[in-house]
């Protein structure tokens, strides 16, 4: 499984630290065991069960979500260098991570995504927080996973929390025009 999940997330290698990157990559291989979906739903299923006639899918906005919030990471560590200092690796870990809960919270009835049992009763910020932890996840990667959705507007957020929360803002909210 730990290979698929290197083949469905190439941007695991931006995470410097091996041990984070290997624990990320724990993090969705044991989701996938849970879930009910399979890697291929995730190619075809849409990002969000809330939009009107979504065709993005759930990997296409995950993926953009990481790759925005990386190059936002790197723009600010260009300009703002010592004066905002914050750890890339947790943001890279953090998006890649901040909706694998929703693999607990999606069920698939007649080949269509819809919201779980569980997942009317637990939202994937939270499910996503326990399954990280069972893989040993550092408490500022948990903190950007439990606040990158409107649960997070409760708390203060890191830098880091900051990045990932907006920049899932922004490529979801302009769907919800349509
Ligand atoms: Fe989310």
């Amino acid at each position: 499984m730990l290979d698929e999940v290197k083949n469905l997330w190439p941007e695991l290698d931006w995470i410097n630290d091996s041990k984070l990157r290997q624990q990320t990559a724990e993090v969705w291989a044991l989701a996938l065991r849970l879930s009910s979906l399979t890697i291929d739903d995730l190619h075809e299923i849409p990002f969000t069960l809330k939009a009107k006639d979504c065709r993005v899918t759930f990997m296409e906005h995950k993926r953009a979500v990481v790759h925005m919030s990386y190059e936002c990471a790197k723009i600010m560590l260009h300009f703002f260098g010592s004066n905002l200092p914050f750890d890339i690796d947790t943001v890279v870990s953090g998006a890649i991570l901040a909706d694998v809960g929703k693999l607990l919270e999606y069920d698939k009835v007649d080949d269509k995504a819809v919201v779980s049992d569980y997942g009317r009763h637990v939202r994937h910020p939270f499910s996503g927080v326990g399954l990280a932890m069972q893989c040993g996840i550092p408490d500022k990667v948990l903190h950007v996973i439990a606040a990158h959705a409107g649960e997070g507007d409760m708390v203060k957020r890191t830098t880091e929390a900051y990045i990932v929360h907006h920049t899932d803002f922004k490529s979801f909210l302009p769907f919800m025009n349509k």
